[in-house]
């Protein structure tokens, strides 16, 4: 396992993380208010070493400096050195205590499920709106995890690690505070050992984790030795190799037990040494305390406080650099978060196309050069230029890699060529919106994906706006309708994820139905017929047919057979057009490459 990365906290990391702010923006009264109730809730515990000072230490009125004296003496009303009015005060302060935290976690847990979900979902939206170029540089696994693992983060930093990093430093504050008024000398000697002692405990524990984690390295080896020659058991046998496998099974383990017997050593010198230093040091205050106690420097109550608040100061220091840490990790994880929310992306419409253009369907490309962004050195189209005239059909054939379903993605405005241009009804693509000229056209794609929800909500991808009827007819265009009836559940039959529960011809007769229900002007059929048996092909083939008519379309065929009536034939190789022309000239055409695939395929 990878071991999450230590973000180094720069100018520009406080920069992203500050524009997360944006985010808390709408919601800053709950978490001002929460702020507050945080304050109040972590000043209310800071009362409670006080008041078990008074319960306890019970001292005579003194004139030695008291933390009474300093705070206003409320005693003219409240006598606390009564001790049935110290309990009612104690609870009092509990109880409020209660009711501040309680507002406190409500309060945090309103703005960060908010300004959490309004995250989530621009982060979405920009991802989901991102051009292919970002798809292809980024993998999928890491972009979801970003979204729901380092926004989860997130989610625990906002509602816990930063309310407690707050009442801790909170804590340590006030606990210093009190320590000083009720006795500067004691608190100087408890700052010079207390926190010394606590900080090195946290260096020491941290090294313990880090050796922790070379023994897990090092048993994981073992483990991997055991199953790669039990795996390859028959090799073992077959090379008479066990003793072998014995000795290097024997050396992992061998390493297991040393590193083991270091952990135990520092675990015992580190319990050691917290028992004595840390609480060491804490014996150390308190007999310090009580020789001013006893020297009648320090009364009593206040010695019983002085403890406590010592302690509050032992626990909440040693807390900080854990809790320091945790920010550090989260402030990381919006750092990349931020990353995507900066990233370009393509300028779509995002809502339904009221009007549509209605293209007539010619297409031109004009001296198109192209290639992928991952890949620049390799030119994937090289300045192929075609004319395509409303309503007619153009095949486009060649080997596997040579520049098909690139063209198609061009013509879908996925990429933008390096250079050249692509013309519908004579004007640039350009001067289109994306996303208007995007509803122009269909894809039925060289592999089918369909999304895990019913039949209907499928075909309906292509028009979100068609009725059931329309769905219906559709789906009779595509040769779906009868396949469809035959499931039980008919129209509302789940496909599974990705749509595995249906065979490829049918995905393929869906996607049909889903692009004779988009009626573009423009086609891409990209092998629709691919990986069929003949009879599918030829309910598939009719139905493409019937689907083509009228319409631009633009046929990628690895089988000359679904092409052979198609208005010119274009010959792609190595992203060049070789030939192109009907099927009757290219097969004249002597040592063609058009003529050579026809003569194997034919055959
Ligand atoms: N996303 C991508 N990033 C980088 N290179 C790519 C990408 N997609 C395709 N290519 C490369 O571009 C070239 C053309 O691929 P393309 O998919 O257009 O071929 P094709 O003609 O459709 O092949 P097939 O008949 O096998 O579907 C190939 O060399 C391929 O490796
Ligand atoms: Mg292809």
């Amino acid at each position: 396992m990878a071991r999450p990365e230590r973000v180094k906290l720069e100018k520009g990391t406080f920069k992203k993380a500050s524009t997360f702010f944006r985010f808390i923006k709408p919601y800053r009264l709950a978490f001002t208010v929460g702020m507050i109730f945080l304050f109040l809730s972590s000043l209310t515990a800071m009362i409670f070493p006080y008041l078990m000072g008074k319960l306890i230490g019970k001292a005579t009125p003194s004139d030695l400096p008291s933390i009474t004296n300093a705070i206003p003496e409320p005693s003219q009303w409240l006598d606390l050195n009564d001790t049935s009015t110290l309990i009612i005060v104690m609870m009092v302060v509990f109880g409020s205590q209660a009711i501040f935290s309680f507002f406190r976690i409500y309060l945090f847990g309103y703005f960060t499920a908010n300004a959490l979900k309004d995250l989530r979902v621009e982060a979405f939206g920009i991802l989901i709106s991102s051009p292919l170029n970002f798809f292809n540089k980024n993998k999928v696994g890491e972009l979801t995890s970003r979204i729901s693992n380092d926004i989860e983060q997130l989610k625990d930093t906002l509602n816990t690690v930063l309310a407690t990093f707050i009442r801790q430093i909170i804590t340590v504050l006030v606990s210093l505070i009190a320590l000083f008024i009720m006795s500067p000398r004691l608190c100087f000697i408890m700052l010079g050992v207390v926190p010394i002692v606590a900080i090195v405990a946290v260096i020491f524990g941290r090294f313990i984790k880090r050796i922790a984690k070379e023994t897990q390295d090092a048993s994981a080896e073992s483990n991997s030795v055991l199953e790669e020659s039990l795996m390859g058991i028959n090799n073992v046998k077959a090379f008479a190799n066990e003793f072998f496998e014995i000795l290097r099974y024997k050396k992992a383990v061998f390493e297991v037990r040393d590193k083991t017997m270091r952990i135990v050593l520092w675990r015992g010198l580190f319990v050691t040494f917290i028992i004595f230093c840390m609480f060491g040091s804490i014996v150390f205050v308190i007999w310090q305390g009580k020789l001013m106690v006893d020297a009648g420097e320090m009364i009593p109550e206040n010695f019983i406080s002085f403890i406590l608040y010592t302690l509050f100061v032992g626990t909440a220091i040693s807390s900080l650099p854990e809790l320091y840490a945790k920010l550090q990790k989260s402030i990381g994880s919006t750092e990349k978060l931020m990353t995507i929310l900066e990233g370009d992306t393509e300028n779509l419409a995002l809502e339904v196309i009221e009007n549509p253009l209605n293209l007539i369907g010619d297409v031109t490309l004009e001296n198109i050069q192209f290639s992928y962004e991952t890949r620049p050195d390799m030119e994937v189209i090289k300045n192929v230029s075609l004319e395509i005239k409303s309503g007619q059909q153009i095949a486009l054939v060649g080997s596997s890699g040579s520049g098909k379903s690139t063209l198609s993605a061009l013509l879908l405005q996925f990429y933008k060529p390096n250079s050249g241009q692509i013309l519908f009804d004579g004007k640039p693509a350009g001067d289109y919106e994306l996303s208007e000229l995007r509803n122009e056209m269909a894809i039925v794609p060289q592999e089918v994906i369909l999304f895990g929800g019913t039949i209907k909500e499928n075909i309906a991808y292509g028009n979100l706006k068609a009725s059931e009827d329309e769905i219906i007819e559709a789906s009779k265009g595509a040769n779906a309708h009868g396949f469809i009836s035959e499931f039980p559940d008919g129209y509302d039959t789940y496909v599974g994820d990705r749509g595995i529960q249906l065979s490829g011809g049918q995905k393929q007769r869906v996607a049909i139905a889903r692009a004779i229900l988009k009626n573009p002007s423009i086609l891409i059929l990209d092998e629709a017929t691919s990986s069929l048996d003949s009879e599918s092909e030829m309910l598939v083939q009719e139905a493409l047919d019937r689907l083509m008519k009228g319409r631009t379309s633009l046929v990628i065929a690895h089988r000359l057979s679904t092409i052979k009536n198609s208005d010119t034939i274009i010959v792609l190789e190595n992203g060049e057009v070789v030939e192109s022309g009907k099927h009757d000239e290219l097969v004249e055409i002597e040592n063609g490459v058009y003529r050579n695939l026809s003569e194997i395929q034919y055959r």
